[in-house]
């Protein structure tokens, strides 16, 4: 099997040889969700535009659905160049030691997508980037995603539903100390595990938007889901530095130019897929469905705006600061 797979590869760089042809550069870009969401999507939409203007100089492999890598392996790949282009929750960059990102997990920092491109389109979206360069890792873009729904099999409508139930969160600190402020235990898991998660038992809820939670079946195993708004989930676009800056400087002008079309398609479509997917859910008949009153949700305000104060120090109180002064944020 194995020197068959050897004799492929050989014909295949013989015959781009013998053809004058240059082999393409190939980008790897692995990702942990759907094809059918707002980041499979735009995936899909760079991987288009990068070939076809490219003119097959350049070849996209897209590994959606965890295929490849999951959330820990996929930064470590990126690292050592396995793969070359990734887009992960911005919830996931303190393990490489950027855990400025956390600020975007804040509960109720952002009041819609117009607050929060003020962030990323700003200078705090540009500074945060910069901090990765020193891990070898450039960002090119932010992609969204959406505000994030509460799921469990017991209807959440006040904080005080959350006591003692095991939450699943991705790996930020900021997302444990919201979960705490619940009364909840939190439980950082890997994407792929969640829906396995939630149908053993081995936790009893989660948060993400109406996209994940859809196209992951999650609410197949979730009888109630909360549309609180109460978070942000969204994406740093981000490549291998050594590899990037390797380029010929014409590809890469193209694949620039690919990405700030991808970025505003990702953008774009982010919000409507949200929409319908939370429509879907509730179409399934699987789970309820729970709009928060304004009382209820002031409640749940009251409850979780003390982790920006209390998380401060992970985050730094100025880098708040600067947020609340480009949003107009008010307690
Ligand atoms: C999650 O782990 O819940 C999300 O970060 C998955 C994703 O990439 O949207």
């Amino acid at each position: 099997m194995k020197s068959r797979v050897l004799f492929l590869a050989m014909a295949v760089v013989f015959a781009f040889a013998s053809s004058g042809m240059a082999a393409p550069i190939v980008i790897k870009f692995s990702h942990v969700v759907a094809v059918d969401t707002p980041k499979g999507q735009a995936a899909e939409y760079f991987k288009k535009l990068a070939e076809e203007r490219s003119k097959g100089a350049v070849k996209v492999e897209v590994y959606p659905n965890s295929q490849l890598y999951k959330d820990k392996e996929e930064m470590e790949a990126l690292q050592l160049g396995a793969v070359q282009m990734l887009a992960p929750s911005l919830a996931k960059f303190g393990p490489l030691g950027v855990r400025e990102f956390e600020l975007f997990d804040l509960p109720f920092i952002f009041d819609g997508y117009g607050d929060l491109h003020k962030v990323t389109e700003g200078a705090v979206g540009k500074k945060l980037l910069s901090k990765l360069e020193p891990k070898g890792i450039l960002g090119l873009a932010y992609w969204d995603n959406g505000f994030k729904v509460m799921s469990a099999n017991k209807p959440l409508r006040t904080p005080a539903d959350f006591r003692g139930l095991k939450m699943r969160i991705q790996s930020s600190k900021i997302l444990e100390a919201q979960m705490r402020a619940l009364g909840a235990l939190p439980q950082v898991m890997a994407f792929s595990e969640v829906y396995q998660g939630l149908q053993t038992g081995v936790v009893d809820g989660t948060e993400n938007p109406p996209s994940n939670l859809y196209t992951q079946k999650m609410h197949e195993v979730q009888k109630f889901v909360t549309a609180s708004d109460h978070g942000y989930l969204g994406y740093a676009v981000i490549v291998n530095k050594k590899f990037w800056d390797g380029l010929p400087a014409d590809i890469r002008t193209i694949l620039d130019d690919a990405m700030v079309d991808a970025t505003k398609y990702a953008n774009d479509i982010a919000k409507k897929k949200n929409d319908e997917d939370l429509a879907s859910v509730k179409a399934s008949g699987k789970s309820e469905i729970i709009i928060l009153t304004p009382a209820e949700r002031a409640e749940w305000k009251k409850a979780l705006v003390k982790v920006h104060e209390a998380q401060a120090d992970r985050i730094g109180a100025d880098l708040i600061q600067e947020v609340y002064q480009a949003t107009g944020f008010k307690k």
